[in-house]
């Protein structure tokens, strides 16, 4: 019904997973028109952790709408503003950080470029190949997971350098053939990536778009020792990863490491547009009034529901490593099926690849978007990810109840099992 209308007016360009009509949304559930519900483990691209129209998270929108929606950051402080920026560095204590609001990751990359670029004086950036980052320029200089996102648009950034995601299952470098943590730290080293002439290293602690890979957490500490041994910032991009999704606050404390910057979004709005640039107060410090700034960079209305999503996933994070057990455990059996290569769980950051051949691991694909049509007959939403695009994405709310989870992982297993 929708879908004519939206092809009259929207770009084309837009690549999407599905084209339902929907009218509302509550919990883990979509609503279409008929009031059909679809079990939703994709939230909105991992953004709405708290479930659609969380009470706690509307409530908190429309008080902060009827009172004042945008007076710009540029012309006054507001307490709901200022208080969503104390509990975001709350969550880093005991280090000292300072937040820049944004209102997309792509924004929040962007910020964090510029800042280690403006304290470092230097402009070199490492970054890992299958990484997303964002679409803009700066934010698309770093990023390699599709080719599509660069075709025809270049030249990006210069002095952007990559090297290899520290993938365990398989290596995009020929000279890394059986990929451990030991052969990547080696080839760090070896080939010096890490070097006093760059501004920064930009990570993903956990590949999102490039597949749900997440970093070896010995390979992290590497990273942030060499990046201290050479003066190199260490910006850790949590935008898909952080914010509850794992079952911690952030993936990069499992490796008990201190980054220079971090940028926040999806998760921590519940859905409502912002996104942030966190970085440590000496460093924030160093940044030069006026050399980066925009219009609607804490926006009231969208830091009031992110302060209520922090609160909201502050009372669920303890949940969260029991709901990630029982996915492990519903899906131990899929270890045998033929397709299916491998599974990677944290938290509720799920990702399964598919492959056609379990010795070549030729990549599938076609399996992939035909799981994701037959997932959405049987109502429930599920998106892809992967370089090849043949990795099966789950990220479903993160106050899903253990049923609502079964619900789901049931029929997802029962569709995969077909494929025998
Ligand atoms: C890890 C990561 N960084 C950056 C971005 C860009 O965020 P946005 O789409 O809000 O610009 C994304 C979005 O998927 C992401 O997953």
């Amino acid at each position: 019904m929708l879908k004519k209308r939206a092809e009259n007016v929207f770009s084309p360009v837009l690549s999407r997973f599905h084209e339902l009509d929907i009218k509302y949304g509550k919990g883990c559930y979509l609503y279409d028109h008929a009031n059909t519900p679809y079990l939703d483990f994709g939230s909105g691209i991992a953004v709405t952790s708290t479930g659609h129209c969380h009470p706690a998270i509307v409530e908190a929108v429309q008080k902060q709408a009827g009172e004042l929606i945008h007076p710009c950051i540029a012309v006054g402080n507001t307490d709901v503003v200022i208080e969503c920026a104390e509990k975001i560095v709350s969550l880093f204590h005991p280090d000292s950080y300072s937040v820049f609001f944004e209102q997309s990751g792509a924004g929040a990359v962007e910020a964090a470029l510029k800042l280690a670029k403006f304290i470092t004086k230097k402009h070199h950036i490492l970054a890992f190949e299958g990484g997303f980052h964002g679409r803009s320029m700066g934010a698309l200089s770093v990023t390699t997971s599709k080719r599509a996102y660069r075709d025809h648009i270049g030249p990006m950034l210069d002095g952007v350098s990559f090297f290899p995601f520290p993938n365990l299952y398989r290596s995009s470098d020929p000279a890394i053939s059986e990929p451990s943590v030991e052969s990547y730290i080696l080839k760090l080293k070896e080939r010096s990536v890490i070097h006093s002439g760059l501004a920064a290293v930009i990570i993903e602690p956990i590949l999102g778009e490039g597949g749900y890979v997440p970093v070896p957490i010995e390979f992290l500490k590497s990273v942030s020792l060499l990046c201290k041994e050479h003066g190199v910032l260490l910006i850790v991009d949590e935008i898909q990863s952080g914010i509850g999704r794992t079952g911690r606050w952030f993936q990069f404390q499992k490796a008990n490491i201190v980054p220079d910057i971090v940028v926040l979004a999806k998760g921590l709005g519940s859905g409502m547009p912002i996104a942030a640039c966190v970085g440590k107060t000496e460093l924030m410090k160093q940044w030069g009034k006026g050399s980066h700034g925009g219009t609607y960079g804490g926006n009231p209305v969208a830091c009031a529901a992110a302060s209520a999503t922090i609160d909201v996933i502050t009372n669920q994070l303890p949940n969260i490593t029991n709901l990630s057990l029982f996915v492990s455990n519903k899906f131990a059996a899929l270890e045998n099926h033929p397709y299916v290569g491998d599974i990677r769980i944290e938290g509720l950051m799920i990702g399964i690849e598919f492959v056609k051949n379990k010795q070549t691991k030729e990549p599938y694909p076609e399996i992939v978007s035909d799981l994701l049509q037959q997932a959405l007959a049987k109502r429930l939403i599920i998106l892809s990810c992967g370089v090849y695009s043949n990795v099966i994405r789950l990220a479903p709310p993160l106050i899903i109840s253990q049923e609502e989870l079964d619900k789901g992982l049931t029929l997802l297993l029962e569709i995969i099992n077909d494929y025998h």
